[in-house]
């Protein structure tokens, strides 16, 4: 099947000139879902690992069925000022401004070997601030998982300069 089918583009979304790429139709999908949950994990070989972390929000919808379908647990890495407990922060560029992504602070344990989870990589900000806070807490990250990647936009690239594995299903200009 080709996930690309199932995902749908909306113009002019949430600005003019964006084309954005809605994965909410995979999701909607068994077919499309378990096929992209799947292909998400296949380059760990088997590889152990210890958790799943996904970028909210739709990261937490991947990340949470591949973290069932592996048996490991699911660190939410959150927007600023949604965890209840203490928190540790990372900030990121964007295009105007800065955001800040958070974990709890004991939600990894030193030398956890962990899978990031996203929808999409674009400029690789959020997930490259999601990389330093999960390895800040101890953890190693050990692929960086996404449903779409932006080639145009770097953020891949930027990632695998980091040294990181990356793997992505679909690509869109
Ligand atoms: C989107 C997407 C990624 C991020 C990618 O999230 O789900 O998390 O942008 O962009 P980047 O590579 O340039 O950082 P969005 O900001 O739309 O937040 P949301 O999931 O809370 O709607
Ligand atoms: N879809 C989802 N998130 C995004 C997109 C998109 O097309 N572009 C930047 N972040």
């Amino acid at each position: 099947m080709d996930l690309k089918s199932v995902i749908r583009t909306i113009p002019d979304y949430p600005k003019k000139g964006i084309m954005f790429r809605d994965i909410t139709t995979l999701l909607t999908d068994a077919r499309g879902f378990r096929r992209a949950v799947d292909e998400l994990v296949q380059p760990l070989a088997g590889q152990k690992i210890d958790k799943v972390a996904g970028i909210e929000a739709r990261g937490f919808i991947l990340g949470g069925a591949i973290a069932h379908q592996l048996s490991v647990g699911f660190v939410p890495i959150r927007k600023k000022g949604k965890l209840p407990y203490k928190t540790i922060a990372e900030s990121y560029e964007l295009e105007y401004g800065v955001d800040e992504v958070e974990i709890h602070v004991d939600a990894v344990e030193k030398g956890d070997r962990i899978l990031l989870v996203d929808d999409l990589i674009a400029t690789g900000g959020t997930a490259g601030a999601a990389i330093k806070l999960l390895e800040r807490a101890g953890g190693e990250v050990m692929l960086c998982s996404f449903v779409v990647d932006l080639p145009d936009l770097g953020g891949a690239d930027k990632l695998r300069a980091l040294g990181k594995k990356v793997t992505a299903l679909v690509e869109y200009e």
